[in-house]
């Protein structure tokens, strides 16, 4: 710390700079390119945030960016990787999360502005509520399904605010699939998911949630392919 600090005192009667930058990791080149893609559907001028688009706003935001990025609480996206994949996922990858935690441990550096990209049209944050031509099918822990269901999203519905919430559905012939595990649920942040491959659960499946009084949440089907396998079995 001391040596820091006299460290500190050197470069800024050289440099006039707050920090010993001691990363290669730039806004001009790594950051700016993560926050576009991963952050600027909020954090720009007229969005939702406040912005983050250029190096003179996210500067002064460094260590709380590298704090909400390591505590999964930004982009708020709180599905947890590797549970269901889902299309889009818009969560922060295992390198990003090293990248952010390098520019910002490594004094937030600037590098030189002529590499930065011009900023991208920004995505729309959410998808469609509802995917179209589904059913919604409304699951608590330990509801069976009573007609097989081609599951093409997933949407926490009637969750606990705070609560992180693991859904599983166990097929009746044992075989289990990781559907939605949900990191601290934020009503203000509620989207559907959606999977990359639509998952097919027979008639039987039951839906288990940990904690089990977690609440609710609510399948998307495929309506057609229910309705025949519904019809089909009646
Ligand atoms: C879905 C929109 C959205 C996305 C995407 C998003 N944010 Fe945010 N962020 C918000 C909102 C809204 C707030 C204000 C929350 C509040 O304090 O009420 C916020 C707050 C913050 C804060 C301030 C937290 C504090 O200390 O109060 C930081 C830092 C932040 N976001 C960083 C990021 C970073 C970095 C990314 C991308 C990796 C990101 N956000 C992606 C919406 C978003």
């Amino acid at each position: 710390m001391f040596k820091a600090a006299a460290l500190i005192v050197l470069c800024a009667g050289v440099a006039g700079a707050h920090d010993v930058i001691t990363t290669k990791i730039t806004w001009s080149k790594e950051m700016s390119r993560l926050v576009y893609k991963r952050c600027g559907m909020c954090h720009r001028d007229g969005g939702s945030a406040f912005s983050l688009m250029t190096y003179d706003e996210a500067r002064p935001w460094a260590k709380a960016i590298k704090e909400e990025a390591l505590e999964r609480r930004m982009p708020p996206w709180e599905a947890v990787k590797g549970f269901g994949e889902f299309k889009d996922d818009r969560g922060l990858t295992q390198e990003e999360l090293e990248t952010i935690s390098d520019w910002v441990e490594g004094g937030a550096p600037e590098g030189n502005p002529k590499y930065v990209p011009e900023a991208p049209k920004q995505e729309k944050w959410l998808d469609a509520a509802a995917p179209k031509n589904t059913s919604e099918v409304d699951v608590a822990s330990g509801t069976k399904l009573d007609a097989p269901a081609q599951v093409v999203a997933v949407r926490p519905t009637g969750l606990k605010k705070g609560e992180s919430v693991q859904v599983i559905a166990a097929r009746p012939d044992g075989t289990v699939e990781p559907l939605l595990w949900i990191y601290q649920y934020n009503p203000d942040y509620q989207r559907t998911y959606y999977y990359k491959k639509s998952i097919n659960l027979p008639a039987g499946t039951e839906l288990q949630m940990s904690p089990a009084e977690a609440g609710k949440i609510a399948l998307f089907a495929s309506a057609k392919k229910s309705a025949k396998a519904t019809s089909g079995g009646r």
